[in-house]
């Protein structure tokens, strides 16, 4: 019985060690927030109540637990529609593929600000 205590403790440590890897750094943190403010996210996305688009807690949530990133930086570069209602989400290529990465970390970890 110990034994298992000991054993599930030993995973639990692994696990946090993990998720925590898998945060943002600080730094990135606040690129994200640079980008998202000049590429004129925040005209249509709040961070907590829906706008034009749905808010980034919303998008969090539904994303949670999966691995979508690079699904998410490509409509966030080349646009998507249906997955929230009618209205269709801009394509903006101008965003380099890498920093539409970013966009779409910052967002899926639920979007801290600075
Ligand atoms: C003109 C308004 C508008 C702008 C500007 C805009 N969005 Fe969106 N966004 C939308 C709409 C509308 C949706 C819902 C699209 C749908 O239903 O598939 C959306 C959806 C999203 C989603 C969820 C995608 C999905 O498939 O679930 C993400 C992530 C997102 N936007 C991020 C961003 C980021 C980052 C920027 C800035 C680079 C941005 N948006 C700029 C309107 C906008």
């Amino acid at each position: 019985m110990k034994r298992t205590c000991k054993q599930l403790l030993a995973i639990s440590l692994l696990c946090c060690a993990f998720v925590a890897q898998a945060q943002l750094k600080p730094n990135d943190i606040i690129a994200a927030n640079t980008l998202f403010a000049d590429y004129g996210c925040a005209g249509c996305h709040d961070f907590s109540s829906k706008l034009v688009g749905p808010s980034l807690q919303e998008i969090a949530q539904r994303y949670k637990g999966k691995k979508d990133t690079v699904k998410i930086a490509n409509v966030i570069r080349l646009g998507g529609q249906g997955q929230w209602g009618e209205l269709a989400h801009p394509a903006n290529e101008g965003i380099e593929k890498q920093n539409a990465t970013l966009l779409a970390k910052w967002i899926l970890s639920g979007a801290k600000q600075n």
